[in-house]
């Protein structure tokens, strides 16, 4: 299912004297089933382009169409688009409000036409996708949890309505390193699966090694829109955008700088040992 974008732009209070334009005549679509990483700096217009996408901003001007239907028009079915989209906001944690975590989780499916037992099965396999037992956690506050599980369980209630395109808002960015490879773990196996994933992260390591393609945004304006190994690979347009360079792409470069022959488009974990092997091997046969 593609969701495209056309030249739409966004203005924050447009009228008055906190007249914000956030994004400026943005175009682009993404094809069901791809991985794309949405980056730039802070205030660039990230968190509005997903908003936009997810049908909870309508656009200024230009439109949005998923699977080729403008959700922006009168007469679009809205569920359709709850269906299968699904947002997950910057700071998740701080939107759990039900009394037990199970129907914190189940908020989310009231409107969706399935079956009490349906729901009810969804709700155990987002809790135990997400890392818990379900028995041991249903009936527990979520006031009760810590920020780390209280985010689980807001991703949880993402994944329980089963989106086709899975939007995040910088995930990764209060996880510890164990907690984010867990979770990068999982959104890369439901992208196997076929769910489309568009996430917002300021973590080149992440993008790098996940991400197909990336998207950079600044001040409002879409200004590359290209395969993640030739975005990551240009440190000199990185530090244009202030874009942080991940870690094997920096440790081939003092490599290089060291006088090793190392290639150019290390940007992840694997073409570093591919390189290292290779150089390795190469030495050994000399
Ligand atoms: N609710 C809002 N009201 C007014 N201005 C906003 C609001 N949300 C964001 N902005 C402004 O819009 C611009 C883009 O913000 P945002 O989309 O949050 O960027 P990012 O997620 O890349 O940090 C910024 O200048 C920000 O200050
Ligand atoms: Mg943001």
């Amino acid at each position: 299912m593609p969701i495209t974008l056309e030249r739409v732009s966004y203005t924050y209070a447009a009228g008055t004297a906190f007249e914000t334009a956030a994004l400026d005549s943005v175009s682009l679509s993404i094809a069901g089933g791809e991985f794309v990483g949405l980056v730039g700096h802070t205030g660039c217009g990230k968190s509005t382009l997903v908003q936009l996408m997810a049908g909870l901003l309508r656009p200024t001007s230009g439109k949005v169409l998923l699977d080729g239907k403008d959700i922006n028009l009168k007469g679009y079915r809205r569920e359709e688009l709850r269906e299968k989209v699904g947002l997950l906001f910057q700071f998740p944690e701080c939107q759990l409000f039900e009394t037990t975590v199970e129907r914190d989780v189940a908020f989310g499916l009231k409107h969706l036409p399935l079956s009490a037992e349906e729901k009810a099965e969804r709700v155990r396999w987002a809790l135990e996708r997400t890392g818990f037992s379900f028995e041991q956690i249903r009936h527990q506050s979520p006031l009760g949890l810590s920020g780390g599980e209280r985010r689980r369980i807001a991703i949880a209630g993402v994944l329980a309505t089963r989106p086709q395109i899975l939007i995040l808002d910088e995930p990764v960015a209060s996880l510890d390193p164990m907690g984010r490879r867990d979770f990068m773990e999982l959104i890369s196996r439901l992208n196997r699966e076929g769910t489309t994933i568009v996430i917002i992260s300021h973590n080149a390591d992440i993008l790098g090694e996940y991400a197909h393609r990336v998207l950079v945004l600044e001040q409002g304006k879409l200004c590359i829109d290209a395969p993640v190994k030739e975005v990551f690979q240009d440190t000199e347009r990185l530090k244009t955008y202030h874009l942080a360079v991940s870690q094997p792409r920096h440790i081939a470069r003092l490599l290089q700088q060291k006088g090793l022959p190392f290639p150019q488009d290390i940007v992840r974990y694997g073409d570093l040992l591919t390189g290292i092997k290779a150089l390795v091997e190469g030495g050994r046969e000399r």
